[in-house]
């Protein structure tokens, strides 16, 4: 009995033995894999990345065929990846009047979240070119405000938690994934090889933002201090940095009192404190890369890091200034483009428009040659057939701390992009407002003296022919 029972737990041990044994087996031939896997994915460097934003999802995108065509490592998305909110048509006169001073309902209206994802699914499932492209391309992103759930809208809006689980079911974020349990989008992505590393740093302007016009935060104390800790814990050669709004530019500070854009210009101690933060972390090979205005410009700020800051706008994939305003008001957008002021613009031989501004549907690109000495990185603003419109070859070389220095002690002298829009001359910075307050007051006033000249002219003839009558 007592042998019976020995030799029976005996066979009981002997096959959880060999269970064991072959579970451990398979973990570390499994475990084996998933670190060549890895090792594959990250020997192979970065070399053909593409960004852009803004799409409206209930529209054709052609564009996609040009981005497929370069085949791209990586697509980023740099938000109103899809229009969610409702825009009513402008009125300023009526029942429903939606600007003016007399405005009396809002333009934009969020939706429900069924409505959201409705909107993401014509994008993910219903733009062909975008379905062939997630076949074959790693794709991340951050978002915008339309994407987000409002116009302009900051931290006040209510749908933000819904809004941030259907833009990561968008982008096929894991669910137990951070990104889903933390307040708003921002993430990190390391690609590439020991000495040919890529960080894409996605930040969030919207899930923390106060209100426009506050000069309050932009990012939320956690996720700067989860943005410090990315760039002090990197050992990338290249830090590219996405944000849905434009950090170089301030194009508000030019466009008042008619209208402003959203940029981090308009909150300056957040900008400051961007730079900052990327000087005391001693980050190198940053470029910015942003979205949101419809328009492709590549800008250049000097005086913020110890070398240049590039910032590549790419905006829209649909959605573009020259192509939602019919003439005349296209006549107008292209006179503004030209009176206006653009310090931190980059204009050369590659620009396409005499502006170096692009208004058409477009995406950017970064080329990376890492076996060039020193490396270069050839940025692009691209049409909807691929060719670039605007561009810049950067020398990673260029973007190291103390650039600025080295070139002085050589004795080289760089051309630096350092006067801000905001300090220009009144007659400068206001020159949109000049011409426009010029202009209406020349066409009123030749409009009075044709009104005057006509209005004399008749009184003439009707006292000339009542003359005529009493002769
Ligand atoms: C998107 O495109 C559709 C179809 O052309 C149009 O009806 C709609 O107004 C557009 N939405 C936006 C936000 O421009
Ligand atoms: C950008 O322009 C706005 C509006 O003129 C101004 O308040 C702000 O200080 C400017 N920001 C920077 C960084 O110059
Ligand atoms: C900062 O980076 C530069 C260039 O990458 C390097 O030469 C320098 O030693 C670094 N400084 C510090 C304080 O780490």
């Amino acid at each position: 009995m007592k042998q019976g029972m020995a030799s029976k737990e005996r066979s009981n041990v002997r096959p959880n033995l060999s269970c064991w044994l072959w579970l451990v087996g398979i973990l570390l031939v499994l475990h084996l894999l998933i670190m060549e896997a890895r090792g594959a994915h990250s020997a192979e460097p970065l070399t053909r990345i593409a960004f852009g934003s803004c799409a409206n999802q209930s529209a054709p995108q052609p564009i996609w065929d040009a981005v497929l065509e370069l085949d791209p490592n990586l697509f980023i998305f740099l938000g109103d990846n899809i229009y969610a909110d409702i825009k009513q048509p402008n009125k300023m006169v009526g029942r429903e009047r939606t600007v003016g001073p007399f405005k009396n309902i809002p333009r934009f209206w969020a939706v429900s979240p069924e409505e959201l994802k409705l909107k993401y699914d014509l994008l993910k499932h219903g733009q062909p070119g975008y379905v062939a492209l997630r076949k074959k391309t790693q794709i991340v992103g951050t978002w915008d405000d339309h994407d987000y759930g409002l116009n302009d809208a900051g931290k006040e809006y209510e749908g933000k938690d819904a809004s941030q689980q259907l833009m990561l079911d968008f982008l096929d974020e894991a669910p137990d994934s951070q990104r889903r349990k933390q307040q708003g989008v921002y993430a990190a992505y390391t690609y590439g090889p020991v000495g040919k590393k890529v960080k894409v740093i996605l930040l969030d302007t919207r899930y923390h933002r106060d209100p426009l016009r506050s000069d309050g935060t932009m990012l939320g104390e956690t996720q700067w201090r989860w943005f410090e800790h990315e760039l002090q814990n990197s050992d990338a050669q290249i830090h590219i940095i996405g944000s849905s709004i434009q950090v170089v530019s301030n194009f508000s500070a030019m466009s008042q009192p008619f209208f402003s854009m959203e940029s981090w210009g308009m909150f300056p101690s957040e900008r400051s404190r961007l730079y900052a933060v990327l000087r005391d972390t001693n980050t190198s090979g940053v470029l910015f890369i942003s979205g949101d205005v419809h328009f492709g410009e590549i800008s250049r700020f000097d005086c913020g890091l110890t070398y240049p800051v590039y910032d590549i706008t790419s905006s829209g994939l649909t959605e573009a200034v020259e192509e939602k305003y019919a003439f005349p008001f296209s006549i107008a957008l292209a006179l503004g483009g030209w009176v206006l002021p653009q310090t931190m613009r980059v204009h050369n031989s590659r620009c396409t428009t005499n502006t170096c501004v692009y208004g058409h549907a477009n995406f950017g690109t970064f080329e990376i040659d890492w076996d060039a000495n020193p490396v270069i990185i050839d940025a692009n603003v691209r049409d909807i057939h691929g060719n670039p419109v605007l561009g810049e070859t950067i020398k990673l070389s260029e973007l190291q701390p103390g650039y600025f220095k080295s070139q002085a002690v050589r004795g080289r002298h760089v051309k630096r992009h350092c006067t801000l829009e905001s300090e220009l001359p009144w007659y400068r910075k206001y020159i949109l407002a000049i011409t426009f307050i010029g202009t209406l007051t020349v066409s009123v006033g030749t409009l009075l003296m044709l009104l005057v000249l006509i209005a004399v002219r008749l009184t003439r003839r009707t006292v000339r022919s009542l003359t005529f009558k009493e002769d």
